[in-house]
């Protein structure tokens, strides 16, 4: 059986082996990492101090720190989230008597200028109860074919509300095209089809890039929206992001709206949670809907103690996962190999095309080897996200290994 591989030192980074032999590929998958926080650290990423080893055949190697780009999601909650989380004070949130929920509640209506706000395990969850609570069955929501409501929540409006979905293509900046939209709007007094009832607009749109919707575009939805009698929902997971790229607060983009969800658990790195927010009859019926789902959470104090860290210290810092975008987009361009429109990378995301023949399912696999990990789009297309955790060190890094591999 072979031998585990010994740490041998933890005091300076070692330089990788060059060549690399079936022992060391298997001691990076296996090798315990020794790391060290310092406590001046701005960020996990640039203080890890690695373990060398020393393996059966007496190379030296160094487990490489894995530069995970596949998701915002991955993001670990902050040591000040995890000790807000410890000290937290807790009720049972079913009967509204948990405080550190209801602290977060009123944290998240004040942030985007709406009465009332509610707490939801998912993104997912926020987004149908929302939909729950402007639609009812045979009812009809306006979506883009490339919005996430419409592609990734498993069609929950659909199978569980009976809403219909009248799916409009998304333009490649996100919007839907307000000349689609006046079309597509269905006239109440007509038997025969379903009641237009809701337009459901993503800001950033993740499909699209993390592309912003203007806040004028979002001005001339709400104005069809009004002389139609239509609500509109904002899918808002990356709202912020949006808000630190136009450099305005969140309440210029969600006056429009009629309800937002925005996520706790992406760039803003809290482990779980989005909020749901709206005017408060509407979260009195998005309430219901999320009870109906089995979301009442108890002494849910836990996760909000991280959401209002979050939604306190992590907003502005957003600007450093953009401009690391930034600088994976310019060096991507750099490359003969990769095709990328510089002008939809605006926020955290960077989407590109392999135009070198080599497929997206490849191109991972060759990444992963190498302890870079982004995002399958299918085709040739690949999609990269910055987040906390990510420096601009790494992303050199990650520019020299994808450089690597396409040659
Ligand atoms: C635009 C958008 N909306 C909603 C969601 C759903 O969030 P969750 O994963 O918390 O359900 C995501 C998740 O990636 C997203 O990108």
């Amino acid at each position: 059986m072979a031998q585990p591989p010994r740490p041998i030192a933890v005091d300076r980074p070692f330089p990788a082996c060059e060549e690399e032999t079936d022992d060391i590929r298997m001691s990076r998958a296996t090798a315990p990492i020794v790391s060290i926080m310092l406590p001046q650290a701005r960020s996990t990423a640039s203080v890890i101090i690695r373990a060398t080893y020393i393996l059966p055949n007496g190379a030296r190697t160094m487990p490489q720190k894995t530069i995970d780009l596949r998701s915002d999601t991955v993001t670990l909650p902050t040591s000040a989230m995890r000790s807000a989380m410890a000290r937290a004070e807790l009720g049972d949130d079913v009967y509204g008597e948990d405080p550190t929920v209801n602290r977060l509640e009123a944290l998240a209506a004040e942030r985007v200028g709406k009465q009332a706000a509610m707490l939801t395990p998912s993104g997912t969850m926020g987004n149908l109860c929302a939909l729950l609570a402007h639609c009812g069955r045979g009812d009809e929501a306006i979506v883009g074919d490339g919005s996430h409501i419409y592609n990734y929540e498993g069609g929950g409006a659909s199978a569980l509300g009976g809403i219909v979905y009248h799916v409009l293509p998304n333009q490649p900046d996100g919007t839907l095209a307000l000349d689609h939209l006046r079309a597509a709007v269905r006239w109440l007094d007509d038997p025969h089809s379903a009641q237009t009832r809701l337009i459901c607009l993503e800001n950033t749109h993740n499909h699209c890039g993390g592309t912003v919707l203007p806040p004028a575009y979002m001005a001339d939805v709400a104005r069809l929206a009004r002389e139609r009698g239509l609500a509109i929902h904002l899918d808002g997971a990356r709202l912020f992001n949006a808000a630190v790229a136009l450099g305005i607060d969140a309440r210029e983009i969600t006056r429009h709206v009629d309800s937002v969800q925005f996520c706790l658990s992406k760039g803003l790195s809290a482990p779980v949670g989005s909020l749901l927010c709206g005017d408060a009859d509407f979260i009195k019926r998005a309430r219901r809907a999320r009870k109906m789902l089995g979301g009442g959470m108890r002494q849910a104090g836990v996760i909000a103690a991280a959401g209002i860290v979050a939604l306190e210290t992590m907003i502005d810092r957003l600007a450093e996962d953009h401009a690391n975008a930034r600088i994976l987009a310019e060096g991507l361009a750099g490359l003969p190999q990769i095709a990328i429109d510089l002008e939809r990378v605006q926020t955290d995301i960077v989407i590109f095309e392999l135009r070198n023949g080599m497929d997206a399912d490849t191109f991972v696999h060759r990444l992963r080897a190498r302890g870079v990990l982004v995002g399958d789009m299918g085709g040739e297309r690949i999609r990269a996200v910055t987040h906390y955790g990510i420096d601009a060190g790494d992303i050199e890094q990650a520019l020299d290994v994808i450089s690597s591999v396409l040659v």
